[in-house]
């Protein structure tokens, strides 16, 4: 004779299949690619997470690759704006969203303006969270006639504003340049008010884990500490997250985040910025957990 309960348990899988839903359990996890990169790059990440997590559905967003992550951020968000509501529509559950480098931003700014994302964790994988300067291949690659003290001349206008990178270039010693044409970063952080701030903050704080990633031999993220919200000040001293004007004044819902105790931050040494995606240890102690 079968119990009420081990009848219930025999029916799941089958009412699962016929609906659809994945019966692993495993959310989706939906990835954003950075600069100069796409979905070749995270095939290392697909395997890591197909590995300890068999049968989970895994998207990398096949958008605005290589040259194209130039394209400026706020086009690119609504790109990926589109193709992340495309998967989260079949994923009634929830999803995880993990995004590197550029694609951090791409997906705060995403989850800001969405008003039902279901997302769970957000992973920013090395991302210039809190901004970018520094001289660095990257910068070599795109501007070559520029150095970090002179970029500001042709991205604060805007022109400069078409270029993504110029989007979260955040020059200490111009910061009023900054907070008068940057188009993107000083919007997302709350640098520059505006009136849409209250609805951003309400949708990203519908996130219910944000995990920062980043450390001090990535070579790229400049300050590496961007990664984790902290930045420079007008002398290039580092201010931490904490003492940031945007998280004093919740600006985007950070400090409620982390009062929350859903902030999460990983730090380590001994990993490139183009390693990050692909190094075990990191994935083991800083993304694993998360995704489930
Ligand atoms: C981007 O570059 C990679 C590696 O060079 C290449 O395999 C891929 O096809 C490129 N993607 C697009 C959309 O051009
Ligand atoms: C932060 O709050 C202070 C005091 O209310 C205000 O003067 C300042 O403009 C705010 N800054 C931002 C970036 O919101
Ligand atoms: C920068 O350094 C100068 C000289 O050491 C100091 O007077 C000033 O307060 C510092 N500014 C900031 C923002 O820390
Ligand atoms: C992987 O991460 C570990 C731990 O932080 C680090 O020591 C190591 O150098 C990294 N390896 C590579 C190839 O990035």
């Amino acid at each position: 004779m079968k119990t009420p309960q081990m009848i219930r348990d025999s029916r799941v899988p089958l009412l699962l299949l016929l609906t659809g839903v994945c019966i692993n359990g495993y959310k989706p996890v939906i990835i954003v690619h950075g600069l100069f990169d796409g979905p070749k790059e995270f095939k290392t990440m697909f395997r890591f997470i197909n590995k300890v997590h068999p049968g989970t559905e895994v998207k990398v967003i096949d958008l605005y690759d290589n040259l194209s992550s130039l394209e400026p951020m706020w086009v690119q968000v609504q790109g990926f704006s589109k193709a992340f509501d495309d998967i989260v529509q079949k994923a009634p559950d929830g999803v995880h969203l993990l995004c590197f480098s550029q694609g951090g931003l791409i997906c705060r700014a995403l989850l800001s303006m969405a008003p039902d994302h279901k997302v769970h964790t957000f992973i920013s994988l090395s991302s210039p969270q809190a901004g970018q300067y520094g001289n660095t291949e990257y910068l070599k690659r795109v501007l070559p006639d520029f150095v970090k003290k002179t970029v500001f001349r042709i991205c604060y206008n805007r022109v400069g504003q078409k270029l993504s990178i110029c989007d979260y270039w955040n020059d200490p010693h111009h910061r009023s340049r900054y907070l008068q044409s940057n188009s993107f970063l000083a919007l997302l952080n709350g640098d520059r008010p505006h009136g849409k701030m209250k609805a951003w903050r309400e949708n990203f704080l519908r996130i219910k884990n944000l995990v920062l990633i980043g450390g001090p031999d990535d070579g790229v993220i400049t300050p590496w500490q961007s990664s984790h919200f902290g930045f420079y000040d007008s002398n290039e001293t580092i201010v931490e997250m904490g003492n940031q004007e945007f998280y004093r004044n919740d600006t985007f819902g950070l400090k409620t985040l982390n009062a929350r105790g859903d902030v999460s931050m990983c730090l380590h040494s001994g990993v490139k910025h183009v390693q990050w995606h692909s190094n075990y240890t990191v994935f083991s102690s800083c993304i694993e957990k998360w995704l489930t």
